[in-house]
C-alpha cells in the first residue's frame, strides 16, 4: 500500500498543538477572508461574490503576530488571493508570517503564480491548497470558465508544485490538491488521486456542495450515495485513508481568530465556532457574534490578548447550548472542510472543561475565585469573568 503524506496545516499534529494552546488559553491561528475577486469563474463556485472587497487591517494582524502566539494563518474562503484585488494584500500576509514565524495555508487555483510565491512554498511558509479536478485541458477551461492561455499557465503551474512537493523529504508535505467530485469527474478521481499520492501531494477530496453558482446544476452533477461509497472503499483499500476528505478537522474551526473582508473579528453566533462557514445553517436569528474589541481604533499592548479573552469568555458562555445541540442528533449542521460536526462540538466542548478544570484560567471577577463547571452552566453574560493565565 502507497503511503500518505498529511498536509501539516491540517495535521492530526497541528491540530493537537493548537488544541493545547486552547486550553492554556491562547489562540494561535488566525483564519483570514480576502475579498472576493478572481480571475476565474467556476460554475460550480460556492462564493461568486466577485465585487466583495477586502479591507483587513493588516497593521492589527502585525499587532497580533507580534506576541509571538501566532504560529498559523489559514486562508480559505472568498475569492482567490493571487488575483489582482488581492495579491498585494495576499504577499504582505505571506511576507509578515515569514518574518514572524508563521505558516500560512491557502487555498489557490493557481492560474497565476511567481517566484516569490513558489519560493515561500518552498521554504515551507506559504502551504497551498491547489484546484486539481482534471487533466483534462477541455475540461477546466470549460468547468473554469478560463482561456486556452490561463489554462495553459495553470497546468505550468501544476508541475511547478509537483516538483516542490515531491523534492519535499519531511515527513508531512505543505502542497494539497483540493479535488472537487462530482459526476463530471467521477472517471478521473483514481488518476487524480494516484497523481497526488506519487508526488507527495495530500489528496483533498470534497463532495460537491450546493451553494453559489453549483446550485441550479447540483442534484444532477452531486455523486449518489453508491458512488461516494465506491470512492470511498477503493481510498480505503488502496491508501488506508478511512474518509472521503481524509482530515479528522480544520484548526481553524475552533481554534482561529476570524476576521472577515471587510476587518470584523466575529464567531458564529450560537455555536461559537470560529470559522463563518462552520454552523451558519444553525442559525435562526444573527449569524455572527461580533468580537468588539477588534474594533478599536488604537492598537494597543494587549490587544491579542483583549481579542482573545472576548472570544474564549463568548464560547464558555455558549457552552450549555452546545452541549443541546450535540444532544440533538438530528439537527444539521455543515460540516464543509472543517470536519466531522459532531466530532468538533465534542472536542469544543472537551477543550472548555479541560480550560475550566485542569488549567483554571476563568475566574470570578467579583473574588477571583477559579469557576467550577455547575457555575459556568449557571453563567449568563452580565456575569463578570476574566481570564487568568
Ligand atoms: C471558495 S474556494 C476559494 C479559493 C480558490 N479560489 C479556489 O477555488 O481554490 C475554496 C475551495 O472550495 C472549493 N469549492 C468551491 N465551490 C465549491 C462547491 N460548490 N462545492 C465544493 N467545493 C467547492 C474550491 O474548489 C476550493 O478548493
Ligand atoms: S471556486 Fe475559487 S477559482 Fe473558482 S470562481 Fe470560485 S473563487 Fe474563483
Amino acid at each position: 500500500m502507497s503511503t500518505i503524506k498529511e498536509y501539516e496545516l491540517l495535521s492530526r499534529k497541528i491540530n493537537e498543538e493548537v488544541e493545547n494552546e486552547l486550553i492554556r488559553g491562547y489562540i494561535s491561528c488566525i483564519d483570514v477572508q480576502l475579498g472576493g475577486g478572481c480571475n476565474a469563474r467556476c460554475v460550480y463556485c460556492d462564493t461568486p461574490l466577485y465585487r466583495e472587497t477586502c479591507e483587513v487591517n493588516l497593521r492589527k494582524l502585525e499587532a497580533m503576530l507580534k506576541t509571538g502566539k501566532i504560529k498559523y494563518i489559514f486562508v480559505c474562503g472568498l475569492g482567490e488571493p493571487t488575483a489582482p484585488t488581492n495579491i498585494g494584500y495576499f504577499k504582505d500576509i505571506l511576507r509578515m508570517a515569514d518574518f514572524y514565524n508563521a505558516k500560512v495555508s491557502a487555498f489557490s487555483n493557481c492560474i497565476h503564480m511567481d517566484n516569490e510565491l513558489f519560493d515561500l512554498i518552498n521554504k515551507g511558509v506559504y502551504n497551498v491548497i491547489f484546484k486539481l479536478d482534471s487533466f483534462d485541458s477541455t475540461y477546466r477551461q470549460k468547468t473554469y470558465r478560463i482561456s486556452a492561455s490561463l489554462d495553459t499557465q495553470m497546468q505550468k503551474n501544476i508541475a511547478t508544485l509537483s516538483a516542490i512537493a515531491k523534492n519535499n523529504k519531511s515527513s508531512f508535505t505543505q502542497v494539497a490538491a483540493s479535488i472537487v467530485a462530482s459526476n463530471d469527474n467521477i472517471d478521473y478521481i483514481y488518476n487524480i488521486v494516484k497523481f497526488c499520492i506519487d508526488n507527495n501531494i495530500f489528496p483533498k477530496i470534497g463532495l460537491l456542495e450546493n451553494a453559489g453558482n453549483s446550485t441550479e446544476t447540483f442534484n444532477s452533477k452531486a455523486l449518489s450515495q453508491l458512488q461516494i461509497q465506491q470512492i470511498q472503499t477503493f481510498l480505503k483499500k488502496e491508501y488506508g485513508i478511512d474518509d472521503l476528505q481524509a482530515l479528522k478537522m480544520c484548526p481553524a474551526v475552533l481554534g482561529s481568530i476570524f476576521i472577515s473582508n471587510k476587518d470584523r473579528v466575529s464567531l458564529v453566533n450560537g455555536l461559537a465556532t470560529s470559522c463563518k462557514w462552520f454552523g451558519l445553517e444553525d442559525n435562526n436569528k444573527e449569524k455572527q457574534h461580533f468580537i468588539t474589541e477588534y474594533d478599536a481604533n488604537e492598537i494597543s499592548n494587549d490587544f491579542y490578548y483583549k481579542v482573545v479573552d472576548a472570544i474564549l469568555k463568548y464560547r464558555l458562555l455558549q457552552l450549555p447550548y452546545v452541549e443541546t445541540v450535540l444532544g440533538q442528533t438530528n439537527k444539521t449542521i455543515i460540516g464543509g472542510c472543517g470536519g466531522d460536526p459532531r466530532q468538533i462540538l465534542t472536542n469544543m466542548i472537551r477543550i472548555s472543561r479541560c480550560q475550566v478544570k485542569e488549567s483554571k484560567i476563568f475566574r470570578s471577577a467579583i473574588d477571583g475565585h477559579l469557576l467550577e463547571m455547575d457555575e459556568i452552566q449557571n453563567i449568563n453574560s452580565e456575569n463578570e469573568i476574566y481570564i487568568q493565565r
